[in-house]
């Protein structure tokens, strides 16, 4: 990442037919150890909770797994070869925690290193940038399921953050020579609400409580490991943490909605920014849960401190927006008539109404909304003046298939980056200070519970071949990338 701000500088001509984004600004692409990897065995790395949770029967679409997924840990060289090509500036990928550390705890596995080292090494050899991080959803399953010594729990027990520390300082003494900018956490709203509330996620948990208290060990994380790569990494390296961080939009202008609104940032958002950049845990949240979770007993004297500890950059991953609207009365107590359990990912408030944003959709059946993007990036620069941003995340699926000469023309994704990159630069221009933006995905991949059923790549992949091929919009990206800017 550049280490200073940027500002759009617009010369007349480039005014008239193209958006320039500023000098240094940094252009990547992203994907995540399960999600590409495969190679789920080998070189001593133990399962993680996703390999449990894909090879539960109903849990992801078609009962795909990520055994093979794209093969990536064989084909890595080949994967950055094609990243050369897209003339990619950064890579941002995870490791895998039970690969570095099996079963997450104890010394580091040589081997597992050895193959990020390698990744690293061709990334530096192609000329870029490499930005690793640390926890894309893989938890070792020991640290879930228990160990001999009576631990265990995942991310609901205090313990897990504790070795997430350790295994963080054991990633950066190996890589830190030659990774510069480091995530800890990625999304780990999703982590929390939809791995312990709703269950859609690994390990499936569907409790409420818990999903608050892995919300709470999962920023302790966070800490921890700022703290031990603070201590590890060389002093210009750079340490940032990824969320996806909800564009909320109350329906109405009605105090109700408004209300709705409030509390769906509070623990969508502001449970992770409050304690991370804003020295603590916001009473609004803590009040609407209050009667979820004991947070006196959860939060120890020290932790706000240590996961306040000063990071260097906010990423920020977006898809779309939300729109919400006051509960509906009575609904809450008709679900408890019928013994309902909603498994809803948003405790104290699962029953604020959430309704489709108007417009055309992905296959996600996510609405495309740029403007949400511009949005959230002006509001994230209002309340946290003076943090560099990036859009660690933005993409979109589509149902893509080769037609048959072999190519890929995916006009609807080129269609969504163009008018996310215009938002970017429009939110530039206005003052925010976005270093960079990397685009979900590199190539099509394991999109946990859909399985390999949703597409997010520039780069198609045949999963029963393992064949690559740039899609039409991979050829559109590297084009803004070479140009640093996009059409206006
Ligand atoms: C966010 C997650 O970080 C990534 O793993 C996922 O594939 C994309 N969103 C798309 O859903």
């Amino acid at each position: 990442m550049p280490t200073t701000p940027v500002t759009v500088t617009a010369t007349a001509s480039a005014a008239v037919d193209r958006l320039h984004f500023p000098p240094g600004f940094l252009w990547g692409a992203a994907t995540a150890a399960y999600q590409i990897e495969g190679a789920v065995a080998e070189d001593g790395r133990t399962p993680s909770i996703w390999d449990t949770f894909s090879h539960t029967p109903d849990k992801v679409a078609n009962g795909d797994t990520g055994d093979i997924a794209c093969d990536h840990y064989h084909r890595y060289r080949t994967d950055v070869t094609l990243m050369s090509h897209l003339g990619l500036q950064a890579y941002r990928f995870s490791l895998s925690w039970p690969r570095v550390q099996p079963g997450g705890r104890g010394p580091a596995n040589p081997a597992g290193l050895d193959f990020y080292r390698r990744l690293v090494d061709e990334l530096l050899d192609a000329g870029i940038q490499p930005v690793a991080t640390l926890y894309h959803w893989d938890l070792p399953q020991e640290l879930e399921t228990g160990h001999p010594d009576g631990s265990g729990g995942g991310w609901t027990e205090r313990e897990t953050a504790e070795r997430f520390g350790e295994y963080a300082a054991l990633a950066a003494d190996a890589l830190g020579d030659r990774v510069a900018l480091w995530t800890t956490l990625n999304e780990p709203w999703c982590s929390a609400f939809l791995g312990y509330g709703s269950g859609v996620h690994a390990p499936g948990r569907t409790d409420p409580a818990l999903a608050l208290r892995a919300a709470h060990h999962l920023n302790l994380a966070h800490g921890r490991a700022t703290a031990a790569l603070r201590a590890t990494l060389p002093a210009h390296a750079q340490i940032a943490v990824s969320l996806n961080l909800h564009q909320v939009r109350p329906l109405t202008a009605d105090p109700a909605d408004l209300d709705a609104a409030r509390r769906i940032d509070a623990v969508g958002n502001r449970i992770f920014t409050g304690p991370m950049l804003s020295g603590g845990y916001p009473a609004d949240l803590l009040a609407d849960t209050e009667h979820v979770v004991d947070w006196n007993a959860l939060i120890r004297p020290g932790d706000e401190a240590a996961i306040g500890a000063p990071i260097d950059l906010l990423g920020i991953n977006y898809y779309t927006p939300a729109v919400v609207s006051a509960p509906t009365p009575g609904a809450a107590a008709a679900h408890h008539a019928h013994g309902e359990s909603a498994h809803s990912p948003w405790p104290g408030s699962a029953d604020v109404n959430f309704h489709a944003p108007p417009g055309d959709t992905t296959d996600m059946g996510w609405t495309i909304d740029p403007t949400g993007l511009y949005d959230l990036l002006m509001a994230v620069s209002r309340s946290h003046p003076g943090l560099p941003l990036a859009i660690t995340e933005n993409g979109a699926a589509f149902p893509d298939a080769p037609t048959a000469d072999g190519q890929v023309r995916d006009h609807d994704r080129i269609d969504y980056l163009h008018r996310h990159l215009a938002a970017v630069h429009q939110a530039v221009a206005d003052g925010a200070d976005v270093r960079g933006y990397f685009l979900w995905s590199l190539l099509d991949n394991f999109e946990w519970a859909y399985g390999y059923d949703k597409r997010f790549g520039a780069v198609h992949v045949d999963y029963a071949t393992q064949l690559r091929t740039p899609k039409a919009s991979a050829r559109w990206y590297a084009r803004a990338i070479g140009a640093n800017s996009v059409p206006h």
